[in-house]
């Protein structure tokens, strides 16, 4: 079992580059789909969640080839509408393929995603929507069945939550459907108008996209586009914190300023000076040798604070002067990390939604697990301040959202290193 091992206490300087978004990329690929021609995407990231996705649509039947970060679908030769139990449950986010299946396939078959590390990640929202397009949806066994007896019908959707999978399911199925579709209350999450651009580029007719109200005309037929992922928010977020616990001054490029919303703000409360240079896309991260507490934490869906965010910031309020107080709304147990963060030291009081963070003067390295995607990189950022080695396992989770974290770090002076 691979594991990441860091000797804490180097103060990090130099130059990171943002991969592009596997938030964004993810629905981008799932809606080359609908296009039955060859699309390129770049700034496609190298991520195990992306080649899950590519696994899924060769067993569909397109031809996918990856050169770098450039990624060309060929959907001429779609012949499949189901995908099995096995690449389901390899990436849980295999749900936004629905839409573009049942788009072009006039049938979708998938099972249940199944929860995850951050909770059950019922899918109920993206089935009652999906539902307003005239499809029959049966359960059996475990499987989902849909099916639309002649065209998809345009429809209006108000969302009770404005979640980002189910906004991009309805996206992907009403782009090509019978008239004017209306949705209230939808995501406004970067990744929406990325997947909007891309889908625009490709002749859909969606408008309104990261405003919350959603306007999506029918069109006859998608065609072959080129795109370029947006940034990945959360990592350049992630580069912020390792910068903020190491008394580190790092230039990460390849970042969009706006989509960082309220991380700035709350890194800069902490006593981090960022400075933005919007010509060139960069952010220079510059921390202070002890950082303040940041008052409270409320994470919310876009632009409020992200919960992606959550945990990354939870390790830099371990080690903050004073007392921090975060309050996770969007995921029902996404604090498994906070026990992780403990067993380096870090004082932390989990009460249901709220968790009270006591800043300490030091962490002190440990062996530790990676419990999901962000809670394992709250503990490399843990790690790279902790006094001594620490040891991460179940690398696994990192590898699903982050490119060659550790060779990134090791250019900006950590000491960190993957052992089998
Ligand atoms: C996307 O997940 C992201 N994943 C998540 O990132 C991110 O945390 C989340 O959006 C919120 O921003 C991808 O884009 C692949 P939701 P998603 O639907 O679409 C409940 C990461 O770390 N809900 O907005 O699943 C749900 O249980 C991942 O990269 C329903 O109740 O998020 C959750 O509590 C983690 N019924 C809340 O809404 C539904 O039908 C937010 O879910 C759908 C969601």
């Amino acid at each position: 079992m691979e594991r990441l091992v860091i000797r804490g206490g180097k103060r990090l300087s130099g130059k990171m580059n943002v991969h592009g978004a596997k938030n964004s990329a993810l629905p981008i690929l799932a809606a080359a789909l609908m296009t039955d021609d060859v699309c390129v995407i770049h700034n496609c990231p190298q991520l195990t969640d992306i080649e899950a996705a590519i696994k899924i649509l060769e067993y569909l039947g397109c031809k996918v080839s990856r050169q770098a970060d450039t990624v060309i679908v060929d959907s001429k030769g779609v012949n499949r509408y189901d995908i099995p139990d096995s690449l389901m449950r390899e990436m849980r986010s295999s749900v936004v393929f629905l839409g573009s299946i049942l788009s072009r396939m006039g049938r979708a078959q998938l099972s249940f995603p199944g929860g995850c590390e951050i909770g059950l990640r019922p899918i109920d929202l993206h089935i009652s929507s999906i539902k307003r397009f005239g499809v029959e949806v049966k359960e059996e066994y475990g499987r989902l069945f849909f099916e639309v007896k002649g065209k998809l019908k345009a429809t209006e959707i108000v969302l009770s939550f404005p979640s980002v999978g189910a906004t991009e399911n309805i996206m992907l199925t009403a782009c090509c459907a019978d008239g004017v579709t209306t949705v209230v209350n939808a995501a406004r999450e970067p990744e929406i108008s990325d997947l909007a651009d891309f889908l625009n580029s490709c002749g859909a007719k969606i408008y309104g996209a990261g405003e919350g109200n959603l306007t999506i005309e029918g069109v006859k037929k998608l065609h072959s586009a080129e795109h370029t992922v947006i940034p990945d928010r959360i990592v350049a977020t992630t580069y912020m914190c390792c910068a903020a616990v190491t008394n580190g001054s790092i230039l990460i490029d390849n970042i969009v300023p706006s989509h960082l919303g309220l991380v700035l703000p709350t890194l800069e409360e902490m006593g981090c000076f960022i400075s933005i240079d919007e010509k060139s896309n960069a952010l220079m991260i510059t921390a202070p040798p002890k950082l303040r507490r940041i008052k409270n934490i409320v994470t919310m869906p876009h632009p409020g604070f992200p919960t992606d965010a959550q945990a990354p910031l939870m390790a830099v309020a371990s080690v903050a002067q004073g007392t921090s107080v975060f309050v996770e709304n969007i995921f029902e147990s996404r604090y498994k990390h906070a026990s992780e963060l403990a067993r380096l030291g870090a004082k932390i009081k989990v009460e249901g939604k709220v968790a009270i963070v006591e800043g300490v003067e030091c962490l002190s390295g440990a062996s530790v697990m990676a419990t999901d995607l962000r809670g394992g990189a709250s503990l490399v950022i843990a790690g790279l301040c902790a006094k001594g080695k620490t040891e991460i396992s179940n690398v696994y989770h990192i590898d699903r959202g982050y490119e060659e974290l550790e060779r990134q770090l090791r250019l900006v002076g950590a000491d960190i290193k993957r052992k089998e």
